[in-house]
Parts: C-alpha cells; sequence; structure tokens
C-alpha cells in the first residue's frame, strides 16, 4: 500500500513540477527561479509521501537530544552552505556602477547640459543675493571680489585624477568590469573567459589595445579563437565608454608588463 502510493504520488510530483517549470517560463521568470519553484515542489511531495511513511520507533532520552542535535546542524550546515554557494547581489553596488557610467554621459546629452546650465545660474543668483545683502550693508561704498563660478562634474571625474593617467585607467578598467572576464595580477576573470592581462604592454601597440576594445572582432588573441567566434568579449564599449576614458584605459594597459604571464599574441583574420 505504502509502495503505490509513493509511485501514485511521485507522479503526481512530476506533473506537478513539469506544470510549474512550464508556467513560471511562460512568465519569463530567470532560470534559477525555475529551478527553485521546482525544488519547493520536490519538497512538498517528499513532505507528502513521509505522511504514508510507516510510523518510525519512538526514541527518548539521551538519544532524542542526540538526533535533535544531528538534525539541527545538518539543517544549519545545508543553509548556511548553500548561501555561501550562491552568488550574492548587493543592488546598491550595482546601482552606484550604473550611475557612475550614466552620469558622463548625461552630461554630454542637452538636458544634461541644460541641468548644468541651470546649476551655473542657481550658483550666481545666489551669489548676486549675498553680494546685494553686503551692499546692503555697507551701504553700497565698496564690494569684495566674487571668486569663478565652479559646476560639479559628475561622479567618474578624470580630471581629479590629475597627470596620473593610469590611476585614471586603472578606474575606467574596474569601472567597466573588464576584470569579469580578464585576469590580472593574479585578480578577476573567475569564468576564465579572457586571456590574461599582465603582459599586454608587451604584446599589443596603444593602437591595437584601442582597436580590441572598440571593435572586438577586429582580431582575436591566439588560443582564444572559439571564445572570438561566440563572440564573447563585449561590443558595448563603444557606445559606452567616451573617448577620454578609452584614452587612460588604453595608458593603463600599456603599462602592464609583466613577462611571466603569458598573455597571447595577436591573430588577424583574413
Ligand atoms: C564577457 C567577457 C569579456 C569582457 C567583460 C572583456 N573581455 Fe576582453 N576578451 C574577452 C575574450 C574571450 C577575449 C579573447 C577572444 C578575443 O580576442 O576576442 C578577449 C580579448 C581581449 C584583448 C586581446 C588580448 C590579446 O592578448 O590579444 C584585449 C586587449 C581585451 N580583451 C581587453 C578588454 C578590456 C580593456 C575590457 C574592459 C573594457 C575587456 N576586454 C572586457 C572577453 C571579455
Amino acid at each position: 500500500m505504502f509502495l503505490f502510493n509513493i509511485v501514485k504520488k511521485t507522479f503526481f510530483g512530476v506533473l506537478l513540477s513539469l506544470v510549474v517549470w512550464w508556467v513560471s517560463g511562460a512568465m519569463h521568470f530567470p532560470f534559477v527561479f525555475q529551478v527553485m519553484f521546482v525544488l519547493y515542489v520536490v519538497l512538498g511531495v517528499t513532505v507528502f509521501i513521509l505522511l504514508d511513511a510507516p510510523p518510525l520507533k519512538p526514541i527518548s532520552g539521551g538519544f532524542a537530544v542526540l538526533g535533535i542535535g544531528v538534525f539541527y546542524l545538518a539543517i544549519s550546515v545545508f543553509f548556511v552552505g548553500g548561501a555561501t554557494v550562491l552568488p550574492q547581489y548587493d543592488p546598491n553596488v550595482e546601482k552606484g556602477k550604473i550611475q557612475k557610467i550614466l552620469a558622463p554621459r548625461l552630461a554630454k546629452t542637452e538636458y544634461g547640459k541644460r541641468l548644468a546650465l541651470q546649476k551655473q545660474v542657481d550658483a550666481l543668483n545666489q551669489q548676486a543675493e549675498s553680494i546685494m545683502d553686503r551692499l546692503s550693508v555697507i551701504g553700497g561704498t565698496a564690494v569684495a571680489a566674487v571668486g569663478p563660478v565652479t559646476v560639479d562634474s559628475g561622479p567618474l571625474d578624470l580630471a581629479s585624477f590629475g597627470d596620473d593617467h593610469v590611476a585614471a585607467g586603472k578606474e575606467v578598467y574596474n569601472l567597466y568590469e573588464c576584470y569579469n572576464c580578464h585576469k590580472l595580477g593574479g585578480k578577476g576573470g573567475t569564468k576564465k573567459r579572457g586571456p590574461h592581462m599582465d603582459n599586454l604592454g608587451n604584446i599589443l601597440t596603444k593602437e591595437l589595445i584601442k582597436q580590441k576594445i572598440f571593435n572586438p572582432m577586429a582580431f582575436y588573441a591566439e588560443g582564444f579563437e572559439k571564445e572570438y567566434k561566440k563572440g564573447l568579449m563585449p561590443k558595448k564599449y563603444k557606445e559606452l565608454m567616451t573617448d577620454g576614458e578609452l584614452e587612460v584605459l588604453v595608458t593603463y594597459l600599456a603599462t602592464l608588463k609583466d613577462t611571466s604571464v603569458k598573455t597571447p599574441k595577436p591573430v588577424f583574420p583574413e
């Protein structure tokens, strides 16, 4: 009887899993969510099946306490382990990054220019008001010199790096997350998709590095033909990056000359 129930309920569980999978897919849930929903069904059906199981021999005393302890430990390991293995996501970090990319771009649009002008006008207004205040106090005999009006620029303020183009380039490298696919100084490229960058300065000229970033199909790194054909290196940088950002990024990459790391040669397809 128990066996028959298992078969019946398993059949029901498989059916329900398929429905949940299909419905969540039709609702465009991401793949991980679909897997999670199905896991919930599996969990539910397992409990449902266990309801029919013949009763266990009751345990008591020290054994019962030990049993609870072991169960608690196992569940804790399961949840803590699961939470550690699953990727963590901090929306604020992502929002900050998007903001950093968008702000300089906004500044270049008509709307952005209007915003900057508005700021300037507000600042001038304030100064005019403070001058009027002072005039009324001193009776108009002397007016202190007014300093120049300054306008704030975007968060990724390349000028704030002064002449340190290499530091600015490093910032651009991190901002555009080149490290997602490329290893540099032993860091990044956890997905092992792109070549190591450490010796790039000896392998490619600045011109070629520029070309690769703005037009990834221009050539490919030796040994990465498959990745090249799949078009793994993103083509979005031409739209996203300003010329100033590209310039300092390439300046930085050209300084990478660690010969102990193998950075692949370029191959030009005919
Ligand atoms: C999604 C993964 C990915 C990201 C992100 C990425 N790349 Fe790449 N990149 C690749 C892959 C894969 C290759 C090798 C295949 C090829 O050459 O197209 C490559 C090749 C290169 C090469 C040629 C290296 C050589 O030895 O010839 C350069 C230079 C480069 N990338 C620079 C960058 C820079 C700079 C960034 C950030 C602005 C970046 N990449 C972001 C995947 C990526």
